[in-house]
């Protein structure tokens, strides 16, 4: 007789959907943990645990001792931070497939895992430190623009601040005239952008995606208006991207995980220079409906399998494969109380239509200050793989149809 299999699933949250689904068309039985009892995901799931996801203790005893599971096929988090350290610990607990706490902790911190990828050759905008008196001094002499953002925990591009010349440095130091290693100053590169979605299997790095990402230059500043894939890139440089990657895993040694990153192409050079990089599947509706539209088959499975001891699925995403191009496109928030948000009807008018989603609710406070979370809505275009500039043509003739009202009494800005 088979076993039956359980696969962890650490948030049963819409986010968690995906992963969930995935893993029972993977004829697993899913255990879902969730805190909330109403989180959604429960209803696909086979066994619940209504237990916080970052209690990893609690949950292997639930585990172990009420559910009497000895043997667990895998375990995932689709969340960013302790969820992922949960993940690792419970995983590492019931022996399956993820990458070390260790590994987990290292990725956390953008400052160290950049210092680290630097020294072994990854192209990665020059930081400063200002631990002494000449560190200080190199950080006050730097001619360039500076951006200063937290070094762990950010997510969402919150607590991102500019520095333009001497007397904002000074300044700054003012502000924070101990280096704890909690702040990444970096010189500003300017240049467009790209997120970059992939992953690992057997210490090789395998692409699937690599889209442009055009950010907000205003207020809200840094948030994310629109993912677009394929990308504008070249070949060439699509190449040394995918080549960065590799070398990421190389150098941390990773054998088998989700891998995303943002790079920035300098508008003068052409090396891609890391902006950030993480263990994950990654958000932005890339991984939910991007790829699946991109190629006609989802990531989860994938996903899922990599988290597998003896599951080996032999899809991949190889772009020369790609059969549409696809647009994500966020509406941006103001600061004040949303009124309505009225998209015109493009489910039932553009063939192109993918999904649509409103983000924030009539009367809910939104502020640029909250970045990408306090987006209003967002939805995605597909179409013939030529065609992507006619599909972001439609999808601002789309938000120029869009109706966004706030109320008239606005609360203080940032
Ligand atoms: N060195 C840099 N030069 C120019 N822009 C940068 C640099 N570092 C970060 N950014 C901008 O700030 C955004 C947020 O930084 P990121 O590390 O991705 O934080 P988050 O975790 O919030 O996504 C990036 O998407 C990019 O637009
Ligand atoms: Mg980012």
């Amino acid at each position: 007789m088979e076993t039956i299999q359980y696969f962890v699933s650490l948030g049963a949250g819409t986010h968690q959907i995906p992963l969930i689904r995935a893993a029972k068309n993977m004829g697993l039985r899913v255990i879902a943990v969730d805190k909330n009892i109403h989180a959604p995901g429960f209803e696909y799931s086979d066994i619940q645990v209504h237990l916080s996801i970052t209690k990893p203790c609690h949950i292997i005893r639930i585990l172990g001792e009420e559910l009497m599971m000895d043997k667990i096929a895998g375990v995932a988090a689709r969340s960013y931070g302790l969820a992922q350290i949960s993940a690792a610990m419970i995983a590492e607990n019931f022996k399956t497939p993820y990458l070390s706490v260790e590994k987990i902790k290292l990725f956390r911190n953008k400052r160290k895992l950049k210092d680290l990828l630097k020294k072994k050759g990854v192209h990665c905008p020059h930081s400063y430190s200002w631990k002494n008196k000449r560190s200080k001094e190199v950080l006050l002499k730097s001619k360039r623009q500076l951006i200063v953002r937290p070094a762990a925990g950010s997510h969402g591009k919150t607590g991102i601040r500019i520095i333009k010349n001497k007397g904002e440095i000074k300044q700054f130091l003012k502000e924070h005239p101990v280096d704890r290693e909690d702040i990444l100053v970096e010189d500003l590169i300017s240049g467009n952008e790209y997120t970059v979605i992939g992953y690992v299997q057997n210490g090789r790095y395998m692409p699937v995606t690599i889209s442009d990402k055009i950010v907000s230059r205003e207020s809200p500043l840094y948030a994310e208006l629109i993912h677009r894939f394929p990308s504008s890139l070249s070949a060439e440089i699509r190449q040394s991207i995918n080549e960065a990657m590799q070398k990421i895993v190389d150098v941390l040694e990773l054998d088998h995980t989700a891998l995303v990153a943002e790079f920035i192409i300098p508008s003068r050079g052409k090396l891609p220079s890391l902006v950030e990089c993480s263990p994950e599947i990654g958000g932005e509706y890339i991984a939910d409906y991007m790829i699946p539209a991109a190629y006609g088959e989802g990531f989860f499975e994938k996903i899922v399998s990599l988290h597998l001891a003896n599951y080996k699925s032999r899809k991949s995403f190889p772009e020369n494969k790609a059969k549409k191009s696809v647009i994500i496109r966020f509406m941006e928030q103001k600061n004040g109380v949303l009124e309505s948000l009225e998209f015109p009807e493009i489910e039932k008018t553009s063939q192109s239509f993918l999904f649509s989603r409103i983000l924030k609710k009539n009367g809910e406070k939104t502020f640029c200050k909250n970045g990408n979370k306090d987006r209003l809505a967002v939805f995605g275009l597909q179409g013939p793989v030529k065609e992507t500039e006619k599909l972001l043509e439609e999808s601002e003739a789309i938000v120029s149809k869009t109706v966004v009202s706030y109320k008239s009494h606005e609360p203080k800005s940032d």
